[in-house]
């Protein structure tokens, strides 16, 4: 039996599709990536914008089609998404076979078999839950995993649906995560991402009995460990000794994604992020003074409600002077049952669309101008796969996370190589095998 599993969200997403399949694959089911050849099909949703949504029942308006030509494959709806629709997707798609939330992907297994017993479409979500067993996964490559360390969020920034589908920050004990990043590198990892949706304020929620440069440390010491990524930072709570921490130790790669959102305070009131342009300004100067190589990258939203011109100038000020490497650029998709709903906003949707154009612009500049600075260097790249960019050439990632594409055999997946990067453009660079 074959099962195809789509993600639609962001890392979490990704980390639990792989839960996912971990479990299905103890029931008989081997992946598949051709969705007509498969019995059972998962869809792993993302409610952060409307669009998301939008792209989803698209997809499952697609399947209908399907399910009337193969009506024993399972249709099986998970994620964000489901979490917060629950019945109505069964109400909107009766065809749905099983619509499960993000606390229970452990109870999959038992769903799947309740179905086919029953003949009933079921809907199961549970309002909170931590599974035990998060930490088995079926990855799909052997030398990079990611590792979740804490789910949930309790944040709220009022913009934001997360809280509401993921439930309160939870952060998982740090012996439990050590064991399992040991029991990574044995199996062949070199390097790992380590997952929050709020990384800085890991362990919180644990009487404060673990702090986050401390579970950074003792990662770090974990020997064959060859680069250590984290996301996503929150400004309110990256505490400065994670820059020296950083600094420190070479497995803890040069790069720190420190989502901005707006660059005007009165923006960022309004968002609820806890912070002011002069904090956040101040967190990236001393990431500059003591790690002048960082690479630093962020997440920006515009036309939040209430948002002005010169709120928005005040953003592309804060662009303009940071320099980012890479920018990831939202427009404002309002999303129910949040705070920022109810706001008033008065800006029209063309207004926004050309801010945003105007943001894109600059960055992609920006992005453009910081890779060209790179070219004629030599860096070690972890190579990741074939890449899309022709026959016989592979694509990889230097420390700081920027893409290179360049010449080589597919025997050098997995290794980290000397290149010497020879082009740039806004989004990666390109690159030659060096000799040495
Ligand atoms: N916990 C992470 C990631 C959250 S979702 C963090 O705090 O950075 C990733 C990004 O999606 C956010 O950083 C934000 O820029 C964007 N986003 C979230 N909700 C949004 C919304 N309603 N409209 C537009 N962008 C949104
Ligand atoms: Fe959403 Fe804010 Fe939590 Fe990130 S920190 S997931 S933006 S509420
Ligand atoms: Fe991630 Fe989207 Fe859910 S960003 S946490 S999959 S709403």
């Amino acid at each position: 039996m074959k099962a195809y599993i789509k993600t639609f969200g962001c890392q979490m997403n990704e980390n639990d599709s792989e839960r996912m399949m971990y479990l299905i694959e103890k029931e008989g089911y081997s992946r598949t990536y051709n969705i007509k050849d498969s019995d059972l099909i998962i869809l792993n949703t993302c409610a952060v914008r409307e669009k998301a949504k939008n792209r989803l029942y698209g997809h499952i308006g697609n399947l209908k089609n399907l399910k009337y030509k193969k009506n024993n494959v399972l249709i099986c709806i998970g994620g964000c998404i489901s979490q917060s629709l629950r019945e109505k997707i069964l109400k909107d798609f009766p065809f749905v076979d099983i619509v499960f939330g993000t606390h229970n992907i452990a109870e999959i297994p038992q769903l799947i078999k309740k179905r086919l017993k029953t003949n009933k479409n079921i809907c199961s979500i549970h309002e909170e839950g931590f599974d035990p067993g998060i930490f088995k996964v079926k990855r799909e490559k052997i030398f990079k995993a990611y590792v979740p360390i804490s789910i949930g969020c309790d944040n709220y920034c009022s913009y934001c649906i997360v809280p509401f589908v993921r439930g309160r920050e939870k952060s998982i004990e740090e012996e439990k995560i050590i064991e399992n990043v040991k029991d990574l590198v044995i199996k062949g990892v070199i390097e790992i991402m380590l997952l929050g949706q709020n990384v800085n304020s890991y362990g919180n929620d644990l009487n404060g009995k673990y702090s986050f440069s401390g579970l950074l440390e003792k990662i770090s010491d974990i020997k064959g460990l060859k680069r250590i990524r984290f996301m996503t930072s929150h400004p309110k709570d990256f505490s400065l000794d994670i820059i020296d921490m950083i600094k420190s130790r070479d497995n803890l790669v040069k790069h720190i994604h420190l989502p901005l959102q707006s660059g005007s305070d009165k923006i960022l009131k309004k968002m609820n992020r806890s912070y002011t342009r002069k904090y956040y300004f101040n967190i990236i100067s001393n990431i500059r003074r003591k790690i002048p190589h960082c690479a630093i990258t962020t997440d920006i939203i515009v036309g939040f409600p209430g948002e002005e011109r010169s709120d928005f100038m005040k953003t592309l000020d804060m662009i303009k002077s940071i320099r980012y490497n890479r920018a990831f650029t939202f427009i404002y998709s309002p999303r129910e049952g949040t705070k920022a709903f109810k706001m008033n906003d008065c800006i029209q949707l063309d207004d926004k669309k050309k801010w945003f154009r105007e943001l894109i612009d600059i960055q992609q500049k920006i992005s453009f101008d910081e890779n060209k600075k790179i070219v004629g260097k030599k860096f070690e790249v972890l190579v990741e796969g074939n890449s899309k960019k022709g026959l016989n050439m592979l694509e990889g990632r230097m420390e700081n996370n920027t893409v290179v594409n360049f010449k080589g055999g597919k025997d050098l997946i997995g290794r980290i190589v000397p290149v010497i990067i020879t082009g740039a453009r806004s989004f990666y660079v390109t690159g030659d095998l060096s000799k040495e």
